[in-house]
């Protein structure tokens, strides 16, 4: 079965083509231009999807050697994120599969980030557990199967990408935060600077991210002022790296061991993360956890994973019952229940 799918999120726009569970195209356009303004300008994004989506369009059904008639089910992220972008992906959706009679697939794109492993990795099995960590999210799941998944714990504040990017706005440092901190990090000592790792013993599997950046803040400011000398920033980001990191990579094997589970997946922006990958390899498996996350095309925000998403809800599914228009845009956060 082929499927079309659109990913309008926030600021990346995407398209992509799959055919029977495997990635015919994945063509990704991230609006670079938001790094003028320190952060995603919402106007501007919704203005930037409209502008491109019929070209990206036509160009994932190119790459993958596909006509608008060999296409057999349109996907499309209609929660949570910005909603002026969620309208142009799911307003353009729903115009093609009504002008081609296409059932069309509403998919939250928090889950499409919780299965983005399985998409190119078939030794997944569930139940896993999965950490979701991006700019809007930060959260860890018990995934049983594609239709059912707990909600072990969440972010209480800030999420793991925003302070990434919060943090580096504060030493200087151009959004989005992450890859530029990841960049730096290479090179500087992870154990330089002792930054707070907040709510790492608590009993919960809950994460709070705001106090760190507000400690970051306080130290730059004593010790630096308004100059941060270049050579510095190395250290701080390492340091900063490994406070974020210890908590999420702490908490969920911790989830791992109370659930007695031995596969940890991580998903979304921030799992893109070296230091992140590296060392969740490293500490999981001293519990005889394997450790898997996307490529990091598929940890960015991505067409394919909500493509795949799809194509697993729609399996054993009666197509007619599928032609439902009335699915609205939801810009708030997790739908599932704790
Ligand atoms: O999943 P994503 O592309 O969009 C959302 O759904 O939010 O995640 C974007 C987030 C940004 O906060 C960005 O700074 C972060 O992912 N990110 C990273 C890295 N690459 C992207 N954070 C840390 N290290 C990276 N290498
Ligand atoms: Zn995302």
């Amino acid at each position: 079965m082929k499927i079309l799918a659109f990913e309008s999120s926030c600021d990346e726009t995407s398209v992509s083509v799959i055919e029977n569970g495997g990635i015919k195209s994945n063509i990704i356009s991230s609006q670079l231009f938001h790094t003028n303004y320190g952060g995603v300008v919402p106007e501007l994004a919704s203005r930037a999807h409209l502008e491109l989506i019929s070209l990206l369009t036509r160009q994932a059904l190119e790459e993958s050697n596909s006509t608008m008639n060999e296409i057999e089910a349109i996907a499309v992220t209609t929660e949570p994120g910005l909603i002026g972008s969620l309208i142009v992906g799911s307003s353009f959706a729903k115009g093609l599969s009504l002008k081609y009679n296409l059932p069309i697939i509403p998919v939250n794109h928090i889950e499409g980030h919780l299965y983005s492993g399985s998409l190119e990795n078939k030794e997944i099995e569930f139940p896993y557990i999965c950490l979701v960590v991006s700019g809007g999210h930060t959260a860890i799941f018990k995934v049983n199967s594609y239709n059912d998944y707990d909600i072990l714990g969440l972010t209480r504040d800030d999420a793991a990408g925003e302070a990434f990017d919060k943090i580096a706005k504060l030493m200087g440092l151009p959004y989005p935060g992450g890859p530029a901190i990841d960049k730096l990090a290479k090179t500087g000592d992870p154990q330089k600077y002792d930054f707070p790792r907040p709510m790492l013993h608590d009993p919960n599997f809950d994460f709070s991210f705001s106090g760190l950046k507000t400690s970051v803040r306080y130290f730059l400011h004593k010790k630096y002022g308004e100059n941060i000398p270049e050579e510095v920033l190395p250290d701080l980001c390492a340091s900063v790296q490994a406070a974020i990191v210890d908590v999420l990579i702490q908490k969920t094997i911790k989830a791992a061991k109370k659930h007695n589970i031995k596969q940890i997946v991580a998903a979304g922006g921030v799992s893109a993360n070296s230091y992140l990958r590296e060392q969740m390899i490293l500490r999981s498996s001293r519990y005889g956890i394997s450790f898997f996350a996307p490529d990091i095309e598929y940890c960015m925000d991505n067409a394919a994973m909500i493509a795949f998403l799809a194509s697993e809800k729609i399996k054993d599914k009666d197509h007619s019952t599928l032609f439902d228009y009335k699915f609205r845009v939801n810009p708030s956060a997790l739908r599932a229940k704790r």
